[in-house]
């Protein structure tokens, strides 16, 4: 049974109306990201930190899965292998289509972490560094996010995925942020089928032994078809 292992980035969520972070107008281009998402940021100036997460969370709860997150939850439910979506993305989009195997490698909007003990809650809408922390009352709240410097959540887990894979699939990504940018390479290298699908070719383009250039909401689904009626 085949076992199906998904990377996603900012682009698959695009067409919901989420920004992408480095195209033309894209979040960084907006934001420097030594203000907004390191942890010297967030010891520097919380509140900035907050404002930038806080605006990206209530933006993010307006907005509907797109076609290419229902197909890759439709694939989930009919493909008989497992299925597994490894994501940048900190936004729910992928639960919000259905997908339940779902890794959040870089975290998550939805989630607060207590910097001084570790706990995790759910986010309030708006968060500030004073909300105290429900375990220890401490006032260092922080969304759940991995920030540049830190260490992506699951690691362990997402290597042995990709070891176990017969086809990894690059949905979105750039490819210019480590480790996810390594992931075509370590899949393939271990066997697996490699596919890459992409607005334009990423940065890390070699390592794809398939390509499919197009936007996410009509090559997902077409891709997606094609793995389930190969299987039937
Ligand atoms: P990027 O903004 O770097 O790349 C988005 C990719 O999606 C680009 O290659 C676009 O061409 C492509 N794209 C745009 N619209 C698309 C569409 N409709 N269909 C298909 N592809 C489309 O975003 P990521 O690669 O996700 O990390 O960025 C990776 C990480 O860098 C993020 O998780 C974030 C960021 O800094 C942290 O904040 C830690």
């Amino acid at each position: 049974m085949e076992k199906i292992v998904i990377l996603t980035g900012a682009g698959i969520s695009a067409e919901s109306g989420l920004s992408t972070f480095r195209d033309t107008g894209g979040i960084w281009a907006q934001h420097a990201v030594e203000d907004v998402a390191t942890p010297e940021a967030f010891a520097r100036n919380p509140d900035l930190v907050h404002e930038f997460y806080n605006a990206r969370r209530a933006k993010a709860a307006d907005v509907a899965p797109n076609p290419a997150h229902l197909a890759l939850a439709r694939l989930e439910r009919e493909h008989a292998g497992q299925v597994i979506v490894v994501t940048q993305n900190v936004d729910a989009l992928h639960e919000a289509a259905g997908s339940g195997s779902v890794i959040h490698m870089h975290g998550a909007l939805n989630g607060a972490l207590c910097a001084a003990c570790g706990h995790r809650w759910p986010a309030p809408q708006e968060m500030r560094t004073s909300d105290p922390c429900p375990a220890c009352s401490a006032t260092s709240t922080r969304p759940d996010v991995v920030w540049f410097g830190e260490m992506p959540y699951q690691m362990d887990a997402i290597w042995q995925h990709l070891e176990e894979a017969d086809i990894f699939a690059a949905i979105g990504t750039s490819g210019n942020v480590y480790p996810a940018a390594a992931f075509g390479q370590h899949a393939g290298r271990a066997g697996a089928h490699t596919i890459e699908l992409n607005l334009e070719p990423s940065v890390n383009v070699r390592d794809f032994a398939e390509l499919r250039h197009g936007p996410a909401g009509s090559i997902v689904p077409a891709w997606v078809e094609e793995l389930l009626s190969r299987q039937t």
